[in-house]
């Protein structure tokens, strides 16, 4: 059974750029460097360091390809378009020649090893065209990093006359997918390796990659909800809202549904940071512009905060830290049954400077901080409920002033958290078209012969017909960072760059949106179908970007 919705959706024809229309050949432009420390990794990538970027020019002459198998694998958290990804693939592929087959490796990177999979049929492929979720073959968090797993990877490679791997991932994925293309390269097993770009988290671009996709339609729902907020909060005029939005480290999602909805307060992590700004100094700020308002008659209003932030405040960043090293392989401490004894063994063993912070965080916070961990013993961020913490602090703050005089007004609030609301949505236009293309474009890659590449579609803020094509070698996006101790290659993580456009803009009218006019956008549903003004707009990150 299929709703209206997804029946309309089901006959929409993504649009392509113009090249991808014809038969293409590939243009290799000049050799390639990483972005910093290029020679470790050179040393580290002897066969498929520096090779070119790739372009495509329409070919006069029909082009034959042999008949090609491919694997895809989605990797980490979902992101709406996937589907689409995988169609362009299926569709690249049967175009240039219908023997060739798709097959899905199921519920992530693990699909490969454990040798899990699907073959991909024009039925099944029909079914999810247009649609959001990655439930078409899974996804799952497994790292693709071990000798032992890229041997298991070439067996079913090997078994399955799979030629070509697909990896649809983000940063850590798409670093892995460079690896194994380099084993595989260095091994003569004749396996290619190609990347895509996912994660609404939109931390994965460069120069090449202008955004990662899902990042448009997750923050386009999320933008909805929050203006829908603002409406409500302006009509009732009672509460403070205090939203969380998902996305891990970068603060994007937050900076992108700012600038669509023109909240009176957006915190942006990076900000935080390079101001070396402490729980404290945030908690006076936000004090300051909620007293303003508040003196002036208005106790409402909108309150942006990232879902990283955390990590980003110096003081909690070192205590995550010692925390981290002292209940990582502590067998003493998983002794321990109570939770007030676990707290106060915590207590014994911090730092003065890290003691005084973690004292000073409400206890249901610390609890989080020093009991939620994941399988590898760090603590999961996500789970933090940062809204809470800042109410919580904030209240305190306001009712000190209050006493004093100071503030004259009520502060009554509701803590939100949305991040799972967006990721399967179904995709806008926008992700729509651009993963379409980013699968085709993968599938001329792979019958190609190309290996180590990221699937690359840019001139994203043009009309879809000037996007253009081409394949960026992984390496390009590497440089060397400790991770767990040790440095190793990986793709640089695009973190808000506080000199960027989309960053000054908002910086320029945060004032005025905190006063106290009315300013709020209310950007309404994603429409699918309509004038392209109204559909087919990329973020407002993107246009400010380029
Ligand atoms: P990816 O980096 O894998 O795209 O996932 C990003 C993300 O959506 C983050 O925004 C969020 O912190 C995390 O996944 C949540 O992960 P999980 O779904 O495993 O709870």
């Amino acid at each position: 059974m299929k709703s209206t919705l997804q029946k309309a959706r089901a006959s929409y024809e993504p649009k392509m750029p113009t090249i991808l229309k014809d038969t293409v050949q590939i243009v290799e432009g000049n050799k390639t460097q990483s972005v910093s420390n290029q020679e470790d990794i050179r040393r580290l990538f002897p066969y498929t360091y520096g090779t070119p970027i790739i372009s495509f020019k329409k070919c006069t002459k029909p082009l034959s390809f042999a008949p090609m198998n491919v694997g895809v694998i989605l990797s980490g958290g979902q992101a709406p378009g996937g589907h689409n990804v995988i169609a362009g693939l299926f569709d690249g592929l049967k175009k240039h020649n219908q023997e060739s087959k798709l097959y899905g490796f199921l519920g992530g990177p693990s699909g490969l090893v454990e040798h899990k999979y699907k073959e991909l049929t024009a039925n099944i492929i029909d079914e999810y065209r247009n649609t959001g979720g990655f439930d078409i073959i899974g996804s799952g968090r497994t790292k693709l990093e071990t000798i032992e797993q890229f041997e298991q990877g070439k067996e079913i490679c090997h078994k399955l006359n799979i030629k070509t791997i697909v990896i649809i991932g983000g940063d850590d994925s798409n670093t892995n997918a460079a690896i194994l293309a380099e084993y595989y390269k260095q091994k003569d097993y004749g396996i290619q390796v190609i990347g895509c770009p996912k994660t609404i988290d939109g931390d994965l671009k460069n120069e090449m990659i202008e955004t990662s996709f899902g990042f448009d339609t997750a923050c386009k729902v999320y933008s909805e909800l929050i203006g829908n907020i603002q409406r409500d909060a302006n009509s009732a005029k009672k509460y403070w809202h205090f939203i969380r939005l998902m996305g891990r480290s970068a603060s994007h999602i937050a900076l992108e549904c700012a600038l669509q909805t023109q909240p009176n307060i957006a915190i942006i992590s990076e900000e935080v940071e390079a101001k070396k700004m402490s729980l404290n100094d945030i908690v006076e700020d936000l004090t300051s512009k909620i007293m303003r308002r508040g003196n002036a008659g208005l106790n409402f209003g909108t309150v942006l905060i990232p879902e990283g932030l955390i990590e980003f405040i110096p003081d909690i960043k070192i205590l995550i830290a010692e925390l981290n090293d002292i209940l990582a392989k502590n067998e003493e401490f998983n002794s321990i049954e109570s939770e007030d004894e676990k707290h106060t063994f915590i207590i014994s063993r911090l730092s003065d400077n890290s003691k005084a912070t973690f004292l000073a965080l409400p206890l249901s916070i610390a609890r989080q901080l020093s009991l939620d961990r994941d399988s590898h013993g760090n603590v999961q961020v996500s789970l933090i409920e940062t809204e809470k913490l800042l109410i919580e602090m904030t209240s305190k703050r306001l009712a000190e002033l209050k006493e004093k005089g100071e503030y004259k007004g009520k502060f009554a609030t509701l803590g939100h958290f949305f991040g799972y609301e967006g990721r399967c949505a179904v995709p806008s236009n926008f992700d729509t078209d651009y993963c379409y293309s980013l699968g085709y474009t993968a599938a001329i890659l792979a019958l190609n012969q190309k290996t180590g590449y990221m699937s690359s579609v840019r001139n994203l803020s043009k009309p879809t017909s000037e996007w253009i094509a081409g394949g960026v070698p992984i390496t390009m996006m590497f440089n060397m960072e400790k991770k767990s101790g040790k440095y190793k290659p990986v793709i640089q993580k695009a973190l808000v760059d506080l000199n960027g456009k989309p960053f000054k803009f908002f910086a320029q009218n945060r004032e005025a949106w905190g006063g106290i006019e009315c300013l709020y956008l209310y950007p309404g549903p994603i429409q699918y179908f309509g004038p392209k003004e109204v559909c087919d707009m990329p973020t407002k990150t993107l246009l400010l970007e380029h």
